[in-house]
């Protein structure tokens, strides 16, 4: 998953390692879905629902399977998911300079927001 994620993934997330991963298929192992084509990983989403909000986050897809559908497969899994789960809508942190992703969450339904500013404070050293 993170070799996998080295190479198709857009940037790096705070949760980009073993233990991170091992978190979240230890919490909620159902939230992480992958594309598979021929035994071959080709896409993953985590597909976040904690009972109030529907996060999508780690979508990518191998550069070789680009532009065949794989990406919008995800995200209507991921969003199966959290209608099953009684979620109410779906949100995604796309980077304001990834034009690509920005296009993908479009064709998929998605509209940006752009009244908010993500606020962070790191919890580990
Ligand atoms: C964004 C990403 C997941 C899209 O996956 P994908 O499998 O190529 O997407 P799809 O084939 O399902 O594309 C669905 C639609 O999105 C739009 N789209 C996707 N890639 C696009 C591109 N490079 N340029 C323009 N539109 C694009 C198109 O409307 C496309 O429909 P079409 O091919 O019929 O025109 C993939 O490019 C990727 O992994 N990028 C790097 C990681 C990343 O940025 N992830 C998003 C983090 S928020």
């Amino acid at each position: 998953m993170l070799k996998f994620w080295r190479e198709a993934a857009e940037g790096t997330s705070i949760s980009d390692d073993y233990d991170g991963v091992a978190r979240l298929v230890r919490t909620d192992p159902e939230a992480l879905l992958l594309a598979e084509r021929d035994g071959l990983l080709v896409g993953t989403v985590i597909a976040g629902f904690d009972g109030w909000r529907c996060s999508a986050y780690r979508l990518a897809v191998h550069p070789q399977w680009r532009r065949q559908g794989v990406g919008s497969a995800l995200m209507e899994a991921a969003e199966r998911r959290f209608v099953a789960l009684g979620g109410r809508r779906a949100d995604a942190m796309v980077l304001e300079a990834n034009e690509r992703a920005q296009r993908a969450w479009g064709a998929g339904g998605y509209r940006r927001e752009d009244h908010w500013r993500r606020w962070v404070k790191p919890l580990t050293g």
